[in-house]
């Protein structure tokens, strides 16, 4: 057979994801009560939501901060692999988002270690430093793209020595010819300054959606 890269490309996502992502029914009526309620379907894939959950372990994380919640999906993987004790916060803007995200959340178990909450990021963030909130494990950025750089200030404030920052959709759309939107053009500044912090080790990871995205993993100095 002759097909694409990009088919073989989506054809791979699909191996891996029927090899190493199990059917769930919480994800999947998460996903399914999110779309009803006119949520629209932009939460990470199921691959990618595999790939948080793993990072999460890795860097054995206990607490850890979510920047765009959506209907839940990322913040289930997130969740499930905190350790018992362990604890997520997640920001998020639109308050019927959020009302979805609780109910996915109990659905899938996961209600006592999460905590969802309303407004701006850059307000919740800077509460969340005001408040002297301990240190962060594991940051996930996965809001509005034009405030990435800014969340990533603001998470620095948040994190120690060792912690792992990682966002969302910094291949979306990057290398497309023609005009970049605002958005593109936020998520190029945001790579160029994770690649030059000198707070930061950085590298992007291709993610095969419906088309090419990326994760983006830092830890910090
Ligand atoms: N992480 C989710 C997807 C998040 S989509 C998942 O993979 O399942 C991006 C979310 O960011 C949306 O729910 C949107 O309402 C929220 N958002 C947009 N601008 C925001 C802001 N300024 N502050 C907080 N959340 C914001
Ligand atoms: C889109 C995808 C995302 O993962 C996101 O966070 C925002 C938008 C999109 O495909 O439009
Ligand atoms: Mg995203």
């Amino acid at each position: 057979m002759s097909d694409s890269f990009e088919a073989r490309a989506r054809r791979a996502d699909a191996y891996v994801q029927q090899l190493f992502v199990p059917r769930d029914d919480a994800l999947s009526e998460g996903l399914a009560d999110a779309a009803a309620a006119g949520l629209p379907a932009i939460n990470v894939s199921p691959s990618e939501g595999k790939l948080l959950h793993l990072i999460v372990r890795m860097a054995r994380a206990a607490r850890v901060l979510e920047v765009g919640t959506l209907g839940g999906y990322s913040t289930t993987w997130l969740a499930r692999a905190l350790p018992p004790a362990g604890r997520l916060v997640s920001l998020e803007l639109d308050p019927r988002h959020a009302g979805v995200a609780r109910a996915n959340l109990a659905r899938a178990g996961v209600a006592d270690r999460v905590e969802v909450r309303v407004g701006r990021a850059s307000d919740s963030l800077r509460t969340l430093i005001e408040g002297r909130e301990p240190p962060f494990d594991l940051v996930f950025i996965d809001a509005d793209k034009e405030g990435y750089c800014e969340y990533l200030d603001l998470s620095l404030q948040l994190v120690r020595p060792g912690s792992v920052i990682v966002a969302d959709n910094t291949l979306r759309r990057v290398l497309d010819e023609g005009p970049e939107d605002a958005g593109v053009r936020a998520v190029k500044a945001f790579n160029e300054r994770i690649a030059s912090h000198p707070r930061l080790h950085s590298l992007i990871v291709p993610i095969i959606r419906e088309r090419l995205d990326g994760l983006s993993i830092s830890i910090v100095e």
